[in-house]
């Protein structure tokens, strides 16, 4: 293993980590030496990914304010520490597959604040636990989305079973890869690289139909598997990315090259 790949004695706090990708980003970085500490409201399956990979479980809604800042404390009082924050989680939405027109603008701002806000929240956390701790360095990434980068094609879902992503969400990724940008800017100074990942679709037992469309827009040919986006991750965290900020690195099988 290259040694920059090391991430041994590193605390890595993994907001959302339980769900489709996040326990394959789990197990890479504690693969790689990492401490993860799994932060998720889901608390059966987030116990489950810590338990996996020898790491802890903190119950956290990310929309919570106030939950977020107990997150970070236990993680001052834990560790002493912060090197990285991956941020993936994904806050559902009822309504998922309402259309734009049909939504009204309280919907809307709820589901930014959920999507967007929560990541600022994070970020905002992240960055004050690392500048407690008296750290020279440490690491962002934030979870964007192709569709954060690009409209989604509207005629892969027309066989309707899965349906497309909302309006607010590619909003939402869209602000989350300009607040990278930003964060990597005025950051950059104190040592603390800003980072984004942006998957493609990931397979998970989608319409057939949908899947066949989906593969034969794709350069490599297939959905992704959350492995795929793991090693993302790991890099972006680890000191092979040690010059690396501001980037919004793109795992979409070629996707969004068209
Ligand atoms: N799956 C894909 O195809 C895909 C594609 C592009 C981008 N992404 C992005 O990747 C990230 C991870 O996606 P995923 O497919 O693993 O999502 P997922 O829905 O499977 O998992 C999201 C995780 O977030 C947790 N979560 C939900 N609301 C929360 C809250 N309020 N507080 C704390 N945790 C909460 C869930 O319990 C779950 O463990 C997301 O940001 C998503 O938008 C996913």
């Amino acid at each position: 293993m290259l040694d920059s790949f090391d991430l041994s004695e590193r605390v890595v706090v993994v907001a959302g980590g339980a769900g489709l990708i996040g326990p394959a980003v789990c197990h890479g970085l504690a693969d790689h030496g990492a401490r993860v500490v799994v932060a998720d409201v889901d608390r059966d399956a987030g116990e489950a990914v810590a338990d996996a990979v020898d790491g802890e479980f903190v119950r956290c809604d990310v929309t919570d304010a106030t939950a977020v800042e107990a997150l970070f404390d236990h993680v001052v009082d834990t560790y002493g520490r912060l090197d990285a924050q991956v941020n993936m989680a994904y806050p559902p939405d009822e309504n998922y597959g309402r259309r734009f027109q049909d939504r009204s603008i309280e919907e809307w701002a709820e589901q930014v604040d959920n999507g967007l806000n929560s990541y600022a929240t994070l970020c905002r956390g992240a960055l004050e636990t690392m500048d407690t701790c008296g750290q020279d360095r440490g690491s962002l990434v934030n979870f964007g989305s192709t569709y954060g980068v690009q409209a989604p094609d509207f005629s892969i879902y027309e066989s309707g079973e899965t349906p497309p992503t909302p309006a607010h969400y590619s909003a939402s990724k869209g602000g989350i890869l300009n607040l990278t940008r930003y964060l990597a800017s005025e950051y950059g100074d104190r040592g603390i690289r800003v980072n984004a990942v942006s998957p493609g679709g990931v397979f998970d037992d989608q319409d057939p139909a949908f899947v066949e469309r989906y593969e034969a827009n794709t350069p490599l040919g297939r959905m992704a598997d959350p492995e795929d986006i793991a090693g993302a991750v790991v890099y972006l965290v680890s000191d092979a990315a040690e010059y690396v900020t501001g980037h919004n690195l793109v795992v979409d099988g070629g996707w969004t090259i068209k």
